[in-house]
């Protein structure tokens, strides 16, 4: 959702801005701008659409050396050309895009209206390029300063001035915001995809904080206006890991990826000789580690999903009572939070606000968390106690595949160093290292039944409804599976508990009604079964996917097999078929894989 990126420098910034714009188009946005500071003055362009509907019809002198654009995902006012960011002051002498939301827009736009500014967009951002024009302060960061203490509210926000043409003055609360340290030039972006051809030299801004950008350096300050110090680090990212490459979607190059992404999780991590896990990064000695009564993972979408493999998991292996719940609903539940709970929370970006507030929200009730996080740096991973990176490298497409492969795997690493902590034999924990030292491998071979999975894909797109079953460990499995189609085909899946059909959805099952079952060899094997004869009396088309050899009681479908590992590691096995039905269902359909309608890849607002 949103995207910022500025520049400024010795070179012409709107050629690099729309670059910049282009790289975050994958965050999901409904309309494009930039403004630029060059010798006459501000200049705006903005339109609703794609970037290169902003690029098309940019005016043939557009110049500047510095500038700032923005990719908008409509929150106040629908996505037109007026309420596309940036948003001016009424003399044209200030220019703003922000991310985030002011919460008393409400007020201050009446407060303005009232003082006589006519207010031009319906959005909350434009309250700030008049908040800023009115500041008497001497400096830029001194008006936008005072500009923030009027406003409630996230923001991660950049700001052009025409009285200071050698800057831009920046600033972060709730929404990412990192500064890009060039060669006698300077870029400021939300998200380093933005940037990270021309840098990895980067600076982030905490929560509260302020910076001047100069083509030369910067200062940032506190939200006192006194400086503080902050140091630009190289991160340590191969900037083509952001092109798609050879492939037709990021969504793609994601999942092919994810055999090599498996093994950074676990490299360095995995301790044969105890048959545990090794992660510093938890902040937690085995004392307080055996102390944990409890295990509650948060999380949305996807992350949540997994989050529920993580917890049977951690049940599994660590014996400790563990649940997932939806780190959207958490906190207006009023939730007792317990001091021998280990909280987790589950994120690919470490953005998204749901998880984060409810991060929040524990720690300020005393409570200990943890996150499982693949940014580096990232909100979530800086406001937590401790946690596991997941080093899927960076994930594009809207739909996650690979940081959730890895997540899985962190939890794996979780459950084993808390469950060797306990009652966890040592025979035990070697065998599940054997397993994870499998899983890359086997996840390459469910990869390679590319061809054939894209035929079953093309018989389940012609269907406008699915489910998608599963039972205990099969559940989230046939979840994520449901969810991963619904996000790209568009198509209509609903994922329940096999044991719940009869309950009253095999109503719906019919000949139209296609189910994909999720089938491992495990101990409920025998009535998943026999839920599927109750499909197939119905005519309902059934897709299967289980482990080579079970023996499915000759009931007519398509199967689809995966390798056997250890029972505990099923999950992930059985998620990767699910991917690649969900893309060449969504690929026959013709839809834009990587940009699905109506989503964003990370939800940033609540
Ligand atoms: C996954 O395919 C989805 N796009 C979505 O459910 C996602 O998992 C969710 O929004 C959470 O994102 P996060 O992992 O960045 O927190």
């Amino acid at each position: 959702m949103c995207g910022i990126v500025g520049y400024v420098g010795a070179q012409q910034a709107a050629p690099l801005l729309l670059e910049g714009l282009t790289r975050l188009e994958h965050r999901g946005y409904d309309s494009a701008g930039l403004a630029l500071l060059g010798g006459t003055g501000i200049k705006v362009a903005k339109r609703a659409g794609r970037v290169r509907d902003l690029t098309e019809g940019l005016p043939k002198r557009f110049a500047g050396k510095a500038g700032i654009g923005h990719t908008r995902w409509a929150t106040h006012g629908p996505a037109n050309d007026v309420n596309a960011h940036p948003h001016a002051d009424a003399k044209g002498r200030v220019a703003v895009v922000h991310n985030g939301i002011i919460d008393n827009a409400g007020a201050l736009r009446q407060r303005l209206a009232d003082e006589g500014v006519d207010l031009v967009s319906d959005t909350d951002t434009e309250v700030l390029a008049h908040l800023v024009a009115a500041s008497e302060a001497d400096t830029l960061e001194g008006k936008v300063g005072a500009a923030l203490a009027q406003i409630e509210g996230t923001y991660g926000l950049a700001v052009l001035h025409a009285d200071f043409p050698d800057r831009l003055v920046v600033a972060r609360n709730g929404s990412p915001l990192l500064i890009g340290v060039g060669e006698r030039e300077m870029y400021v972006a939300s998200d380093l995809a933005a940037i990270v051809r021309h840098t990895t030299t980067v600076a982030h801004l905490d929560d509260g904080e302020i910076a001047t950008v100069t083509a030369t350096g910067f200062t940032t300050y506190g939200g006192d206006l006194r400086p503080v110090s902050r140091i630009a680090e190289t991160v340590d990212v191969d900037p083509a890991s952001y092109d798609a490459g050879e492939h037709d979607s990021f969504m793609h190059k994601e999942m092919v990826e994810q055999p090599a992404a498996a093994e950074r999780v676990l490299r360095g991590r995995l301790d044969d000789r105890f048959g545990t896990a090794h992660l510093g990064g938890l902040n937690m000695d085995a004392r307080e580690t055996r102390a944990i009564r409890r295990v509650k993972i948060l999380g949305c979408g996807s992350a949540y999903y997994v989050g529920q493999m993580g917890a049977s998991l951690v049940e599994e292996l660590a014996r400790i009572p563990a649940d997932a719940e939806a780190a959207s609903e958490f906190r207006y539940r009023d939730p007792v939070i317990e001091p021998d709970t280990l909280y987790v929370a589950v994120s690919q970006s470490g953005e998204t606000i749901d998880t984060l507030l409810a991060v929040q929200e524990i720690r300020r009730k005393g409570g200990r968390v943890i996150g499982l996080v693949n940014v580096v740096g990232s909100a979530i991973a800086r406001e937590c106690d401790g946690g596991i990176y997941l080093h899927a490298g960076p994930e594009v497409a809207v739909a996650s595949t690979k940081a959730l492969t890895n997540m899985f795997l962190g939890f794996t690493l979780l459950a084993l160093q808390l469950g060797r902590v306990r009652d966890l034999s040592i025979a035990d924990g070697k065998r599940l290292i054997a397993g994870l030292e499998r899983l890359p491998a086997q996840i390459q071979e469910v990869l390679d039944r590319e061809d054939e999975i894209a035929e079953v894909a093309e018989r389940l797109a012609a269907a406008d409804s699915l489910f998608f079953v599963g039972r205990v460990r099969g559940y989230p499995v046939a979840r994520e599976g449901a969810q991963k189609f619904k996000e790209i085909s568009y198509r209509h899946a609903e994922a329940y508990q096999t044991s719940e059909l009869k309950h009253g959805p095999l109503a719906l099952v019919s000949e139209e009604v296609p189910t994909v079952a999720i089938v491992p060899d495990d101990e409920l094997t025998e009535r998943n079964v026999g839920a599927l004869h109750e499909i197939a009396a119905r005519r309902g088309p059934l897709v299967v996917v289980t482990h080579e050899g079970v023996d499915l009681g000759g009931v007519e479908c398509v199967r689809i097999d995966v390798p056997r590992n250890e029972r505990e590691l099923d999950p992930i096995l059985l998620v990767v078929p699910l991917q690649l039905l969900s893309y060449h269902a969504a690929l026959r359909l013709g839809h834009d894989i990587d940009k699905p309608r109506n989503l964003a890849k990370s939800v940033t607002v609540e």
